[in-house]
């Protein structure tokens, strides 16, 4: 089983949207997928509706998922964390006490040919900047379906 953890500030809007695309790509009796925060904003929190409903409209159903902000325990339980931004990058590699814990971090638009490397925060955005999003994520775990 390889696990693999979306990360995100909040986990309401990218890594819940992540989290639910990434499943839908990949064998779950190989795979488990989750996500977390950074930040303790939202915990316990569903998704924003935003994010539910630019999934919805794909046929993903995220709306069960509940925020819950990402923990040191996290890198034993997980064998690759993809973060959103650098941001979560610099706040993940604060929390790690190893050379193997911090090489499991990744910026998951790197996994894709798009020319940023940064999933943007719809959070104050419209419904365009999460169907945006949702795009972007897309193809990363469409890539990484295929290369893991
Ligand atoms: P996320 O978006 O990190 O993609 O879940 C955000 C959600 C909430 C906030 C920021 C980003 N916030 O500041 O509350």
């Amino acid at each position: 089983m390889t696990r693999i953890l979306m990360v995100c500030l909040g986990n309401i809007c990218r890594s819940p949207l992540a989290e639910g695309i990434l499943k839908s790509h990949v064998d779950l009796n190989h795979y488990s997928v989750d996500s977390a925060g950074t930040s303790s904003y939202h915990i316990g929190q569903a998704p924003d509706p935003r994010a539910i409903e630019v999934a919805a409209l794909k046929n993903i159903n995220i709306s069960m998922l509940r925020a819950r902000q990402f923990s040191k325990k996290d890198f034993k339980d997980f064998d690759i964390i993809y973060v959103m931004d650098k941001s979560n990058y610099n706040d993940i590699l604060k929390m790690s006490n190893s050379k193997s814990d911090s090489l499991k971090v990744k910026l998951i638009l790197k996994e894709t040919h798009l020319d940023t490397i940064e999933v943007p925060d719809p959070y104050y955005g419209g419904i365009d900047e999460f169907s945006k999003v949702y795009e972007m994520l897309d193809k990363a775990c469409m890539s990484i379906a295929k290369k893991i």
